[in-house]
């Protein structure tokens, strides 16, 4: 699949009964419930995070088949260096894996993955790996996968706004000059559209920090499903539920 992505949300909003212009182009994913899958089988909490791993290809997949451009997910908070140290290593670990073994298969389906985040912080061995499949699929112009790995939304407003304020410290910029557009463009999703959607899969009702400047109108889908028991039929009950709302934006009713 190329980037014939409006055509291929035509098709696939007859399918699921949607509007072709209620259909996503960007759904960001809070895949929280690691922890508590692995508890319910009483296994340790990294197994929760092998198995919810193993989700996103099928997550990947569904998006591509409805011609979602972006799906971006969140990995790892800037707030989760206060977890035990263990687990910590566990999920580098595994995200330097999970990089690795993806890069064939993203350079296959015309993916493309981005980095959403602060490299400081992350270890070595992962940067490396990160870089490696940034550069193998920096063409794909199919389906983008984001990753927020070292992120968090105020961290990411703020970067936005220190470059703005170098810029006004050289001179090139005044304080009265500053527009939103500005900070849209220093954020690091500058590239893609804000999230239509945002899924938060285990039940909590809150945003822990995430994509904090692009959901100012995103629809939000909360479901009690564990992110490692997640599927492709409840995302695209999560994308059906866009077709019963109204995306005012601060009007009135139509
Ligand atoms: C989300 O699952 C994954 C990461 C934050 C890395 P959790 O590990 O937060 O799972 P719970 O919330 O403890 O169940
Ligand atoms: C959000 O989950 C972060 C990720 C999914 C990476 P958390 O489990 O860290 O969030 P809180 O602690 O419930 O707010
Ligand atoms: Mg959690």
């Amino acid at each position: 699949m190329g980037n014939n992505f409006e055509a291929v949300r035509k098709q696939a909003a007859e399918k699921i009964g949607l509007p072709a212009e209620k259909m996503p182009r960007h759904i960001g994913i809070i895949m929280d419930g690691n922890g508590r899958w692995a508890k319910q089988r009483d296994l340790p909490r990294f197994h929760g995070h092998r198995e919810g791993a193993k989700k996103i290809e099928t997550i990947c997949d569904a998006a591509q088949e409805i011609g979602c451009e972006c799906v971006t997910l969140y990995c790892f908070s800037v707030q989760n260096w206060r977890r035990p140290e263990m687990e910590i290593d566990y999920l580098m670990q595994l995200f330097t894996r999970y990089l690795v073994a993806v890069r064939g298969d993203l350079v296959e389906k015309n993916m493309k993955l981005a980095h959403f985040g602060r490299r400081d912080g992350l270890p070595d061995f992962l940067l490396e790996e990160l870089d490696n499949t940034l550069e193998a699929t920096k063409s794909g112009t199919g389906l983008t996968l984001g990753l927020c790995l070292n992120y968090g939304g105020r961290e990411e407003i703020l970067d936005s706004v220190k470059k703005l304020g170098e810029k006004i410290a050289s001179g090139s910029l005044t304080p009265e000059e500053i527009t939103e557009q500005m900070i849209s463009e220093n954020i690091y999703t500058s590239e893609y559209p804000d999230p239509d959607l945002i899924i938060r899969t285990s039940s909590e009702m809150r945003i822990s920090n995430f994509l904090l400047w692009q959901s100012s109108y995103s629809e939000y889908y909360v479901t009690k499903t564990l992110w490692p028991d997640f599927t492709r039929e409840e995302m695209f009950e999560a994308v059906k539920t866009l077709g019963e709302r109204e995306r005012r934006m601060g009007d009135i009713k139509a």
